[in-house]
């Protein structure tokens, strides 16, 4: 074999020339093959004008260069297969040459500003597997021929504007393995189609609002291989079929706040690798299935719904469950005391059923519980000692129960604690004493129980809301209160809390409301009032003070509410009290005496003065006797110097705006900057906008702003733009906070609230940009304003009849539930009115103007104190000026909007007040029907609209803890609704 024969070697070198002829020819092919890459990408680097990002796409001798051009681009065999341009700011359209980079098998575009419609260029790329163009600007139908992506395997196309149906087509793509399609604009249906799928494991349909209501979860079930159903509110209705129960790979099921009905189907409970069940509001009934085999079961949500019977029994064998959620049913019976040991359980919420029977005294012993929610059962027994076991408790809720005993030791040692709402209980005993000191306790409500004790000096400093009132705490109000700075609430009435009420008390800050009624509290007032700013309501009546009313009580200028009475006060009422705009003035039973301040000598302060022998009125009244008059006279001499420091006051003043009015005009020549955050996909220009803002295009001004109908484009699009303006520039504090809050409003989707699509802002003017409505505001059709044109006012009974109210009712209850309930943190409106929810074509109820307006005043700040304060007849009792307010002042203000709705009447008019008529007419008993709009008083009707009528009046409760919460404002309106 050694020797080779001559002909042999001659064909071995042309055999070995011939392989390197191939061999060149063949590297100079694939050489080709990386320039022309390196090309298309060095022209897409131009087509987005070499942006800062791509300043590494630098082109270099080796022509596999560009595989290095991470992270953007990714090589398989020195071919590029994988192209990423996430979160890049890009604003242009997909480049039509992004397909000549034929090895693509994945493109990822997500966060960026892409317009226009799904790009077909994509269908060149013959082996795309991957494409996810999530969180862009693209509009218009997915198309039809979707399916010439037919190597598809992960399909992203959330949080995008497209719209219309979802196509056929889409159901074969017969690899897809993954698609995502949540937070759109389909207004049509989607096919039953993607349920031939066999190979999908992940399916996200959630938050399309404007889908038709459907239900195809029939054909969905038959996705086997399915691990992820996500349909979280898309308008589902109907029942969840039977054959749920076949999905064998389904591991998290997230069909929440649709409106499913019926009942649970028993197989949904025995699938083996099921992990997550979130089914809460919706509509479900009847008893939840008993038979649990998902031991794999991490969280269960079935809460706002209207299931009953008795807890499984079986729920105490999921080992791996840390979300209990159940609240808001139906549920009877008692707690399965297993699921007290369940070893990983961190949520335990079963507030508002109808519970009895004791608590386990093992919860909180053996897993790492951060809440632990029972309120509104009918419990019996003690707490769990053990709920901070592990120092990770959040919150203890368990208000409105019969539970007896102390409050859990394992309190006390509790650094995590935040929330402990234990009031309308038998509780006793003392407050475990580190409790008071967590550092992060914020409230504290424990009204009417038997508790003992006295106040610690030191609190937590983050505590905002103390209530005690109806317990058995005695001792003095310690001098310590002037530490705990961040007190807004404290409602100590009804208790024996004696000795002087300390000056250390005048000191804090943030208080709004402040009850020590009915103590036996002594001495004088102090007299030193330096930080109540926005002191609201303050009542000291029924304790045994004695010596003058505080003169300096006139001063604080937020205060609405005076109750003194039933003490031994005495002197003469301060006059400076007269400046005060009180809805609520108590000053009787006390020693008084002298003339009554002139601005209370009328009849709305008939009752404030009783029971005071010496006190008199200038001007006759029934109830008082008339003052003898004596001096009054001024001399000329003071006439004189009033008259001249008058005039130098005004000639101060005058100087003053002068310089103002400069200033300002300078300020405004100075920026003409418009500034557009936007966080969502725009068809529009800043620059229409801000020319649309015109005399012309104005339709309606309210407190906090003017609004404007801008039509944006040539296809009829039309926006609401809402002007605020200021006096003062912001500080930048402020300007971030009201941004961030522009955002999260503007990532909301709900179909009942207004979609926010973006704010334009100058220094000292903001415009936030809203869809626009066709039906306008609620008032103006209950209240017969501003008709459209095109209306006569006899339309007006025909279109809103009791079942559109009703419609309406609970559309915007819905929105404010969602964003009470679900948002984290949550959402407080704080000026809900008649003129705050739009309806659309079909009269659906939108709320509008979610607090944006209201941020933009500075705490506290005086001069805008009417702007704050709410728009009188809605805002609730305890409103303060602040900015930190709780939900359920918007609960009293729906309850308003209810009102309005039943009634007819408007929330205030120059004589009354809808709330106080509507109380009156309920406490006097008269019946209900009187009561009712007559325009739309139909006997088929009549029980409705009074049962609605009652739950108004539950909304408008004094006490906010009286009040519903949404959650179960929605649920009770549900249930009207479904009758
Ligand atoms: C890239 O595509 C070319 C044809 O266009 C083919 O010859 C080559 O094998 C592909 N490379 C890879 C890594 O798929
Ligand atoms: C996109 O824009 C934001 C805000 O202007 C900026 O912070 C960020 O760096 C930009 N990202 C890129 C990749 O240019
Ligand atoms: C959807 O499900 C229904 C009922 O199960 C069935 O009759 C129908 O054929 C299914 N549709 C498709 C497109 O698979």
């Amino acid at each position: 074999m050694t020797k080779l024969r001559p002909t042999s070697s001659l064909q071995t070198h042309l055999c070995f020339l011939l392989f390197l002829l191939l061999l060149l020819i063949s590297h100079a092919n694939s050489q080709s093959l990386q320039d022309r890459e390196q090309a298309v990408l060095l022209k897409l680097k131009s087509y987005l004008q070499s942006p800062p990002f791509l300043s590494h796409w630098i082109p270099s001798t080796s022509n596999t260069s560009h595989c290095s051009w991470r992270p953007e681009i990714t090589c398989t065999n020195n071919s590029v297969t994988g192209l990423s341009l996430v979160n890049t700011n890009i604003t242009l359209p997909v480049p039509p040459f992004i397909c000549d980079l034929k090895n693509l098998t994945l493109i990822d575009l997500s966060y960026n500003y892409f317009p226009g419609e799904f790009p077909k260029a994509f269908y060149n790329c013959s082996k795309l597997q991957y494409l996810d163009l999530s969180q862009n600007y693209f509009v218009g139908k997915i198309p039809d021929d979707i399916d010439s992506l037919r190597r598809l395997r992960y399909l992203n196309l959330a949080r995008n504007n497209f719209s219309g149906d979802i196509p056929v087509a889409i159901g074969r793509l017969q690899e897809l393995r993954n698609l995502q399609l949540c937070m759109n604009e389909f207004n049509g249906s989607v096919p039953p189609e993607i349920g031939n799928l066999s190979n999908l494991e992940d399916l996200n349909l959630s938050y399309n609002v404007k889908l038709v209501p459907w239900n195809l979860l029939s054909n969905f079930t038959r996705l086997k291989k399915l691990k992820t159903l996500c349909i979280r509110q898309s308008y589902l209705v109907g029942e969840l079929p039977g054959t749920i129960g076949e999905m064998e790979a389904l591991e998290e099921l997230d069909l929440a706040i649709n409106s499913l009905s019926g009942t649970i189907p028993s197989g949904l409970f025995l699938l083996e690798n099921l992990s997550i069940i979130h089914l809460f509001q919706n509509i479900l009934s009847g008893d939840v299935p008993q038979m649990v085999e998902a031991l794999n079961l991490s969280a269960i949500d079935l809460s706002g719904n209207y299931l009953t019977g008795p807890i499984p029994e079986d729920y105490g064998k999921l080992t791996k469950l840390t979300v209990l959620a159940l609240s808001y049913n139906d549920f009877s019976g008692e707690i399965p005391t297993n699921i007290g040991r369940l070893p990983n359980l961190i949520n335990f919420k079963l507030s508002n059923n109808n519970l009895s029977g004791t608590l386990h005294p093992d919860f909180g012993r053996y897993s790492e519980l951060e809440s632990f929610e029972v309120s509104v059962n009918r419990l019996t027994g003690k707490l769990p000692d053990n709920l901070c076991y592990w120092g990770k408790l959040l919150g203890l809720e368990a208000y409105e129960n019969n539970l007896t005993g102390e409050l859990p030791t394992s309190l006390g040692n509790c650094s995590s604690l935040s929330t402990v709402k234990v009031y309308d209980n038998g509780l006793s005993g003392n407050i475990p004493s580190g409790m008071w000191t967590a550092p992060n306790l914020s409230s504290v409500l424990m009204s009417n129980n038997s508790f003992t004790g006295e106040l610690p000096e030191k609190m937590s400093w983050n505590l905002s809301r103390l209530e005690i009132r109806d317990n058995r705490f005695s001792g003095n109000i310690p001098a310590g209160v002037s530490s705990w700075t961040n007190l807004q609430v404290f409602d100590a009435g009804n208790n024996f809390f004696n000795g002087t009420v300390p000056q250390e008390l005048t000191s804090l800050p943030s208080l709004i409301t402040l009850y020590l009624d009915q103590n036996k509290l002594t001495g004088f007032l102090p007299t030193d009032i330096i930080s109540w700013k926005t002191l609201y309501t303050l009542n000291f009546s029924r304790n045994q003070l004695y010596g003058p009313i505080p003169a300096k009580l006139g001063l604080l200028p937020g205060l609405a509410a005076l109750d003194l009475s039933e003490n031994q006060l005495s002197g003469q009422i301060p006059a400076q009290l007269g400046r005060l705009k009180l809805n609520n003035l108590n000053l009787s039973s006390n020693h008084l005496s002298g003339k009554i301040p002139i601005e209370f000598q009328n009849a709305a302060y008939d009752r404030s003065f009783l029971d005071n022998q010496g006190l008199c009125a200038t001007s006759p009244s029934a109830k008082l006797k008339i003052c003898n008059r004596k001096s009054g006279k001024i001399s000329s001499k003071y006439l004189a110097l009033i008259l001249t420091f008058g005039i130098l006051l005004s000639l101060l003043a005058l100087s003053l705006s002068f310089f103002m009015v400069r200033a300002y005009w300078k300020r405004n020549r100075s920026d003409s900057n418009w500034k557009l955050t936007r966080f969502q996909r725009l068809n529009f220009t800043e620059s229409k906008i801000i020319s649309g803002v015109t005399e012309n295009n104005l339709v309606g001004s309210g407190g906090s702003g003017k609004v404007y109908r801008v039509p944006v484009n040539r296809t009829g699009d039309v926006v609401a733009v809402k002007k605020i303006s200021n006096d003062t520039n912001l500080e930048e504090k402020l300007e971030k906070e009201f941004l961030a809050e522009v955002k999260i409003l503007s990532s909301i989707r709900h179909a009942n609230i207004v979609k926010l699509m973006c704010c334009i802002s100058k220094d000292n003017s903001k415009l936030l940009v809203y869809e626009y409505l066709e039906n306008r505001s609620l008032d103006q059709w209950l209240h017969k304003r501003n008709w459209p044109s095109n209306l006569t006012s006899s339309d007006h009974h025909v279109v809103l009849d009791w079942p559109k109210r009703l419609q309406i009712a609970v559309g915007a209850a819905r929105g404010l539930c969602y964003m009470h309930h679900y948002c984290v943190p949550p959402v407080v409106h704080r000026d809900m009115k008649s003129s705050n929810i739009l309806l659309d074509s079909d009269f659906n109820a939108k709320i509008a103007d979610f607090g944006l307006a209201k941020m933009l005043v500075k705490e506290g700040e005086l001069a805008t104190m009417s702007a704050v304060a709410g728009t009188p007849g809605y805002f609730a009792p305890e409103f303060g000026y602040t900015r930190r307010m709780n939900e359920k002042i918007d609960v009293y203000s729906f309850g308003v909007i209810l009102l309005e709705l039943t009634t007819g009447r408007e929330a205030k008019d120059e004589h009354t007040n809808l709330v106080e008529w509507a109380w009156r007419h309920f406490e006097k008993r008269n019946p209900l029907a009187d009561a009712l709009d007559e325009d739309i008083r139909e006997p088929c009707w009549l029980d409705e609209m009074c049962f609605v009528f009652t739950l108004a009046i539950r909304c408008t409760q004094r006490l906010p803890c009286d009040r519903p919460s949404m959650m179960e404002v929605v649920r009770i309106l549900n249930r009207c609704g479904n009758r």
